[in-house]
C-alpha cells in the first residue's frame, strides 16, 4: 500500500506517474517514524529510530554498502570523479529508503516499510551518523510529497515494496537486445581510423564487441550534433561500414550549448529563448559558464518546449544511422561560470604579490576551484509552467510560466535532459534507441539507463560497483553498470579482469576509460583468451540476462537483489554485502580483492556451483565449457582463477544458456541460434 503525504506546495517533479490523494492526516502509523518542520516552517524532516538490527537499503547510486546505515548521504547530482567514502552525493539523486527492522525483535508496527521523497533539491540522509539509531532525513523546503509504502505480501515485503515503488514511478526503460552486449569506450577515439582500430583489435583477438563509443571528439569544436568532417569525413557512409560489421556507434551528447556565431542549436536557442537565464540579469540574458566547449548556454530542460526542441535535435544523428546515445555532463557539470571566474580572479590579484602564509595560500588554493558551485546553481533560472511550480515559483511571466531557481530544482536537471532525448526519439523513429546518462532521478528510469560516472581503476570502486547495482535497481534503474576496469587511472590486468567477471551479469556492460590512462581495451593486456572466455560466457548467458531483465522490467521487479531479500530469514544471508542474486536462480560471488584467486562464499541453500571456461573450453561446445559442482549450504572458499566464469544456481532451479554459434558472436547471432542448453542446479 502507498499513502502520500503532502507538506507545503511541493514542486510537481513528474516523477510519479500514479495519482494518489494526499493523506489528510500527517500523523504517521506507529513503526514509520514521523514528520516535522525544523521551527516550525523552514524545512522538512522525517525522524526514524531505529534498533540495532535495523537495515536501510535504497539510495540507488550512492556510496558505501547495500546496507546503508550508518552514515550521511545527500541527493544533490553531482559531478565529482573522486569517489572516496567521505563523499555524500555522486552523479545522480535517488531519494528512497527501505527500512527493514530487526525480525528477531517481535512487537507490533515493525515491519519493512519503504520511504519515497519527491523532493527535486537537495535532501540529507543521515542513517545512523550523528545518532546511532536514528534516521534523520531533512530537505531545505518545506514542499515535498512524501509517499510511505507499506508491503503487499509477507513473503517477500521488500521486494514488494520495490515493486510499488515502480508502480508509483513508472516501469522500467527497456534497450535494444544489441545493449545486452559487450560495448568499448574511450575518452581518446579521435576519428574514423581509431575507431576501425578498435573494432580490429577485437576482431583480430576474436573477443566479441557490440558497439563502440564516441566521446567528445567526435564533434566540431566539441558542439553538441555536430560531427567533425575532418574526422569522419563521411560520417553516414561510416556508421554504415560499422553496421556491416555490426557494430554499433554511440556518441556522446553533452548538456552545455556552446556560444557561437553561427552555430545553429546555439542561434535557435537564443531566438526561441529555450536556454535557462541569469538571475544576476534579471533573468534577462541566457546563463553563461564553460564546459568541454568553452563557454556555453544550457537548454532549459524544465521547460516543455525547449524539452522538446533539443530532443528533435538527435534527429541529425539517427538520420545518420545511429541508434545510441549517452547524455553526459548534465548535473549540470559546469567548469566555471563568468562571474566566478571574475571572482576568482579579483582574489588572485589581491593575492599576487603578497608573502602567503596559511590563510593566503588557503583562499588563493580555494579559489581556484571554480566548478560546480551551488552559487552558480543560484543564478540559474527555469522557465516553468506555473501548475508544475507549486511554492518555488519566484516570479510569474506571461503566458502561464513562473520562473524556478534551479538550485531547488537542481536534480531534475539531468532526468530531464534524457526525458527530452526520449520523448524526442520516440517521435522521430520506431527502431529501439540504447540511451542511458550521467545524472538522473527517479523518474528517469522511464527514459533511459544510467552508468555510474567517472568511477577510479582502483578495487574499492570495483566493491562500490556491486553495492551500487542493488540500490539502483531497488529506484527502478535495471539498464546499468559502472565503466568496467575504471575509468579514472591505470587499471591491472587483475583488477580489469575480476571486474570484466563481475559485468558479465550487469544489464549495461561498458568497459570506459579516460584520456590518457592505459588503453583498457581487453586486446590490449597479455593472455587475450581468458577474457575472451570470460566475453564468451556473458554471450552463453544471455538468455538468461534477457529473460531476467524482461521479467524485471515487465514486472516491476529487480535484477540484481541482496540475498536478505531472498533469505530474508538467514541472519547471515541478511548481512551478505558482497554477493548478490541475479533473478531468482543465480548467485554471484564477485572477486572484489586482489591476488586472492577465490574468496569466501556464504551459501544460504544447497547450490550449484557453475565454472565456465578452463581448459576444456571449446567455443563450439557449451557442454564442454562448463562444470557443475554440488555444494551444500554453508561457507566455502571457492578458487575463482582469472580464465573461469563462475556463478551458483539455486537448487532445483535451472537456467538456459546458449550455445554459441560458429561465426560471430555478437546478441544478435546468438539469439538466431536458438541452440540452447539447460544447466541443472
Ligand atoms: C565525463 C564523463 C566521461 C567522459 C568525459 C569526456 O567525465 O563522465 O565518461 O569520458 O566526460 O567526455
Amino acid at each position: 500500500m502507498i499513502k502520500r503525504y503532502t507538506f507545503g506546495s511541493p514542486f510537481v517533479t513528474d516523477s510519479v506517474v500514479l495519482p494518489l490523494a494526499t493523506e489528510k492526516n500527517p500523523a504517521l502509523p506507529r513503526g514509520q517514524g514521523h514528520f516535522f518542520l525544523f521551527n516550525d516552517t523552514e524545512a522538512f524532516c522525517w525522524n526514524y529510530e531505529m534498533d540495532k538490527g535495523t537495515r536501510v537499503y535504497g539510495l540507488g547510486e550512492n556510496l558505501h554498502g547495500i546496507n546503508k546505515r550508518g552514515h550521511i548521504y545527500q541527493s544533490f547530482c553531482s559531478d565529482d570523479p573522486n569517489h572516496t567514502e567521505d563523499k555524500k552525493s555522486l552523479y545522480a539523486a535517488h531519494n528512497f529508503i527501505l527500512i527493514v527492522p530487526d525480525a528477531q525483535i517481535q512487537a507490533p508496527g515493525r515491519n519493512p516499510f519503504g520511504v519515497f521523497f519527491d523532493y527535486p533539491g537537495r535532501i540529507t540522509f543521515d542513517t545512523g551518523f550523528s545518532k546511532e539509531n536514528e534516521i534523520t532525513v531533512t530537505c531545505e523546503k518545506p514542499d515535498i510529497d512524501v509517499y510511505v509504502i507499506t508491503p503487499e505480501n509477507s513473503d517477500s515485503p521488500e521486494l514488494s515494496i520495490c515493486s510499488q515503488l515502480r508502480k508509483l514511478t513508472g516501469s522500467s526503460y527497456i534497450p535494444p537486445q544489441w545493449g545486452f552486449g559487450y560495448m568499448q569506450s574511450r575518452w581518446g577515439y579521435k576519428n574514423a581510423q581509431d575507431i576501425r582500430a578498435v573494432v580490429k583489435g577485437y576482431r583480430d583477438s576474436d573477443i566479441p564487441l557490440e558497439a563502440v563509443f564516441m566521446d567528445i571528439d567526435y564533434m566540431d569544436d566539441y558542439m553538441d550534433f555536430t560531427v567533425d568532417s575532418s574526422k569522419f569525413p563521411d560520417f553516414p557512409d561510416f556508421v554504415k561500414e560499422m553496421q556491416q560489421d555490426d557494430i554499433h556507434l554511440v556518441p556522446i551528447i553533452d548538456a552545455g550549448v556552446k556560444i557561437k556565431e553561427g552555430y545553429s542549436v546555439y542561434e535557435e536557442g537564443l531566438e526561441k529563448s529555450h536556454f535557462c537565464t541569469d538571475k544576476s540579469q534579471n533573468s534577462q540574458a541566457p546563463f553563461t559558464a564553460a564546459v568541454w566547449p568553452g563557454m556555453c548556454h544550457f537548454p532549459d530542460f524544465l521547460n516543455p518546449e525547449a524539452r522538446r526542441w533539443f530532443g528533435l535535435k538527435y534527429k541529425s544523428l539517427l538520420d545518420a544511422g545511429i541508434d545510441g546515445f549517452w547524455n553526459d555532463m548534465n548535473e549540470p557539470a559546469i567548469f566555471y561560470s563568468k562571474a566566478g571566474l571574475k571572482k576568482s580572479l579579483q582574489t588572485i590579484q589581491l593575492l599576487k604579490d603578497k608573502n602567503m602564509g596559511v590563510g593566503d595560500y588557503f583562499t588563493f588554493r580555494d579559489c581556484t576551484n571554480l566548478s560546480n558551485k551551488d552559487e552558480d546553481y543560484k543564478n540559474i533560472m527555469h522557465k516553468v509552467p506555473v501548475e508544475k511550480a507549486g511554492a518555488y515559483g519566484e516570479q510569474n511571466l506571461t503566458q502561464g510560466d513562473t520562473l524556478v531557481n534551479h538550485y531547488d530544482v537542481h536534480n531534475l536537471y539531468g532526468y530531464n535532459m534524457t526525458r527530452s532525448a526520449s520523448e524526442a526519439i520516440t517521435e522521430l523513429t520506431q527502431k529501439p534507441v540504447l540511451l542511458f546518462s550521467r545524472a538522473s532521478c527517479i523518474g528517469a528510469h522511464r527514459y533511459g539507463g544510467i552508468w555510474t560516472g567517472d568511477n577510479q581503476s582502483i578495487w574499492s570502486h570495483l566493491k562500490l560497483n556491486v553495492a551500487q547495482m542493488v540500490g539502483l535497481n531497488m529506484c527502478g534503474f535495471l539498464y546499468s553498470g559502472a565503466d568496467t576496469g575504471g575509468f579514472g587511472f591505470n587499471a591491472s590486468r587483475e583488477l580489469l579482469m575480476r571486474w570484466v567477471q563481475f559485468s558479465i551479469f550487469t544489464p549495461l556492460f561498458r568497459n570506459h576509460a579516460i584520456e590518457g590512462c592505459r588503453f583498457q581495451e581487453l586486446y590490449n593486456f597479455e593472455n587475450t583468451r581468458q577474457f575472451q572466455t570470460i566475453i564468451e560466457t556473458r554471450y552463453r548467458l544471455l538468455p538468461y540476462i534477457t529473460k531476467t531483465f524482461m521479467d524485471a522490467a515487465k514486472n516491476d521487479g529487480m535484477y540484481f537483489k541482496p540475498l536478505a531479500f531472498i533469505f530474508r530469514n538467514d541472519q547471515r544471508a541478511c548481512k551478505v554485502e558482497d554477493q548478490l542474486m541475479v533473478g531468482d536462480d543465480v548467485m554471484i560471488a564477485p572477486v572484489i580483492t586482489e591476488n586472492s584467486q577465490g574468496r569466501y562464499v556464504y551459501l544460504p541453500e544447497d547450490m550449484t556451483m557453475v565454472y565456465f571456461g578452463g581448459e576444456n573450453r571449446t567455443r563450439a561446445s557449451t557442454k564442454d565449457a562448463f562444470t557443475l559442482t554440488p555444494l551444500a549450504q554453508g561457507d566455502h572458499w571457492i578458487e575463482i582463477p582469472e580464465e573461469n566464469a563462475v556463478f551458483f544456481i539455486r537448487k532445483n532451479r535451472s537456467i538456459t544458456v546458449a550455445e554459441l554459434p560458429s561465426g560471430k558472436i555478437n546478441t544478435r547471432t546468438v539469439s538466431d541460434s536458438t541452440d540452447t542448453f539447460t544447466l541443472q542446479g
